[in-house]
Parts: structure tokens; C-alpha cells; sequence
């Protein structure tokens, strides 16, 4: 080819990468809708230059959709949720893409002694207490939300007021969105108290990277480098043993189909995967797990912070109907939380996570995705 036409294929090329390709942008608030008591509720919308868009609730500072490239460039949503704020605040709803806490996950028996004082929080699970509690949970409440235009990012903010749920001190908690032009969408926590007080925060989305609505991800291909989980009771409270994974199905040192031995689980009160896995030495520069669809060729791979990642695979879906109509079938979608061990408070010998006055709270998870 000699130079100039050299020079036109390589300025047709340029333009047509100007044509395709989008600015990072940050839009909004825009009105969403309201709550059943009538607050309203805003969106806000993430795009980056690659295409990829995340879009983000006031109600439960929640990941409403996530469109994501796959290796054609084509995009889908690949997280579970529903069209309205009605559908957030439905049964349906099983913390779908919301921010969860005060403390995520199980206490035994809803109950905990912090400086010989004893707080009973909302049985809502069994016998015990999840994901915060029953009516003012931060899934459940309406943030207050910032655009940070220079950074890609949207800050939701809430101040839990003291004795909300049950949980001792005013909580100010911060959680940050921020869509990277590496296809990121990094989440960053923080919170304060004035009275030391249980905090284990965590982003709840379901993943189905064929996209929402799809089939089961029983064919997602997963790898967790870790060597050791927290085995459950019947309640899925921890025992307070830290097992070895090794000989169980709940190894997945090596890129294994989420499939290919969840049989082995679904008789057993965790009905699937529902396990916390305890992660080894590892920074934000280590993933803590991958997860691959063979169908679309979209990856998705987490980093953080944390001690622990909960791995749940959908076990409790129901066909529920989600956005535009998509049934949400058992096992059609997975998560991957990170946090602290469940139940830490009742745990002594692990990690704790009790946050004093002084201190601050601090939490990072990534979910990268790219495509092969
Ligand atoms: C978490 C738990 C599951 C289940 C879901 C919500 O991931 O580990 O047992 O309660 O939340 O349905």
C-alpha cells in the first residue's frame, strides 16, 4: 500500500473509532419514581467510552442495569432487577444489585453482646437476622446521592440514626460508583460512627453475563483462588470452623463449570452454592475470583479489600418477573459478595468488624469485566 492511501484507510479507520466510540459521562438525577410513602426516588446514569453503562438507584443505593460488550462489541445487561421502584420494594425483590448492611449476611440468632451490653435485631431469616434487618436496612432506604462528574462517579450517601434495626450508633456511610474507562465498575465504601457499632457492608448484584433473563449460569465457568471456607449449621451460620476446600465441591482453585458439582449441594441446607470463602493473602491487584461465559465470551473478575467473598448462585430465585418482562429462574444468576465472615460478631476468633468512634470504615470491590 503506498502512503496515501495509506493515510486515507488510516483516516477512515480514525473516524469510524470517533462514530462508535462514546464519551464517559455521568447524567442525572433524574426521576425514577416513589417509594410506597410516597419519596421519590432518582437515577443516575454511568456511560464510559467503551460502550458500557451502569445505571444506579437512590433506593438502596442500588445497580439497577449494567450493559456490557461482549467479544463482538454487541452490549446486554447483565445484572437481575426490576422497572420500578414497586419492584424494588416487592417480595420479588431478593436484594437484587442493592447496597446491604448494616452487616450483611447472618447473625445467629439475631442477637450479639458488644461491651457487655446485649442488641436483638430483626429475626427475618429462620431463626436469625440477614442483611441488615426487616423495615430500615440500607437496601431498603431512599440515599442521598452526589454526581462526581470529573471522576466517572455518583457518591450515594445515608446517616443511619442510632438504634436504627437495632444496631447501636449514628452510622454515616458513603458508598462511590465509579465506571473506569477499563470497563470497572469500582465500588468504595466508608462509614463512621459515634458509638462502636457491627459494620459489613456489600453490593448484592446478580450476574448472568449472557445477560438477564438467560438461562441458568450453570455453565459459567468459575475460579476463586482460595484454599478455605466458613462451613454452616442448617441456618447457614458459620460453626466457627475455617475448613479446607480441597476434596469438596466448594474447591475452585481451578476454573471449574458452576455446574459441574453443584448436584452434590442442592440436598443440603445451603440448596447450591451459598458459601463463604475465606480469601488468602491478596491486594486490589489479585483477582479473588473469575467468572467466564462460554456463550457470549464476557468475563467478569473481582477484586477487593476483604477478608471473605460470599459465593450464592441464585438458589432462592423463583421465576420471578424481573425488567422488561425477563423471568428470573432458579439458579439464572449469581453473586459475588464481598465482605467480612458471616456472623464475625458472634465470632471472637474472627476477624472483627467492630468500627469505633475515630475510626473509619473502609471497603473497595471491583467488578472488572472484559471479553475473549
Ligand atoms: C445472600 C445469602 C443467601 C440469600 C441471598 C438473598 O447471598 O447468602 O442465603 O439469603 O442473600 O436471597
Amino acid at each position: 500500500m503506498n502512503l496515501h492511501r495509506c493515510r486515507i484507510v488510516f483516516a477512515v479507520g480514525s473516524l469510524c473509532v470517533m462514530l462508535t466510540s462514546s464519551r464517559a459521562e455521568v447524567t442525572g438525577p433524574t426521576a425514577y419514581g416513589k417509594t410506597a410513602d410516597g419519596t421519590a426516588v432518582e437515577q443516575y446514569v454511568l456511560k464510559n467510552k467503551n460502550g458500557m453503562v451502569a445505571k444506579l438507584i437512590t433506593f438502596g443505593a442500588t445497580v439497577t442495569e449494567l450493559e456490557v460488550p461482549d467479544k463482538k462489541g454487541k452490549t446486554a445487561d447483565v445484572v437481575l432487577g426490576f422497572d420500578t421502584v414497586a419492584g424494588y420494594q416487592s417480595e420479588d425483590n431478593q436484594y437484587f444489585g442493592c447496597t446491604t448492611g448494616r452487616v450483611c449476611n447472618r447473625i445467629a440468632k439475631g442477637k450479639f453482646t458488644l461491651d457487655g451490653k446485649e442488641y436483638k435485631l430483626a429475626v427475618n431469616n429462620g431463626e436469625n437476622h440477614l442483611h441488615g434487618g426487616a423495615k430500615r436496612s440500607l437496601d431498603r432506604v431512599v440515599w442521598k446521592a452526589e454526581p462526581l462528574k470529573d471522576k466517572n462517579a455518583v457518591r450515594f450517601t445515608y446517616s443511619s440514626p442510632d438504634g436504627e434495626e437495632g444496631y447501636p450508633g449514628k452510622l454515616d456511610v458513603s458508598v462511590t460508583y465509579t465506571l473506569t474507562d477499563k470497563n470497572e465498575l469500582r465500588i468504595e465504601y466508608a462509614a463512621t460512627t459515634d458509638k462502636a457499632t457491627p459494620v459489613n457492608l456489600t453490593n448484592h448484584s446478580y450476574f448472568n453475563l449472557s445477560g438477564h433473563g438467560s438461562d441458568t449460569i450453570l455453565d459459567h465457568e468459575l475460579t476463586i483462588p482460595a484454599d478455605k471456607y466458613t462451613p454452616t449449621d442448617e441456618g447457614l451460620i458459620p460453626t466457627g470452623k475455617i475448613a479446607d476446600v480441597a476434596g469438596t465441591p466448594i474447591d475452585f482453585n481451578k476454573p471449574t463449570k458452576i455446574g459441574a458439582r453443584i448436584e452434590k449441594l442442592v440436598k443440603t441446607p445451603t440448596l447450591g452454592y451459598d458459601h463463604n470463602f475465606v480469601l488468602g493473602k491478596h491486594d486490589l491487584t489479585t483477582p479473588i475470583a473469575t467468572v467466564r461465559d462460554p456463550k457470549s465470551g464476557r468475563v467478569l473478575t473481582v477484586y477487593t479489600d476483604q477478608p471473605a467473598v460470599q459465593l450464592y448462585t441464585g438458589n432462592f430465585l423463583k421465576g420471578q418477573k424481573g425488567k422488561g418482562g425477563k423471568v428470573y429462574k432458579h439458579q439464572s444468576a449469581l453473586c459475588l459478595e464481598t465482605q467480612h465472615y458471616p456472623d464475625s460478631v458472634n465470632h471472637p476468633e474472627f476477624p472483627s468488624i467492630i468500627l469505633k468512634p475515630g475510626q473509619t470504615y473502609k471497603h473497595v470491590c471491583v467488578y472488572a469485566f472484559s471479553a475473549e
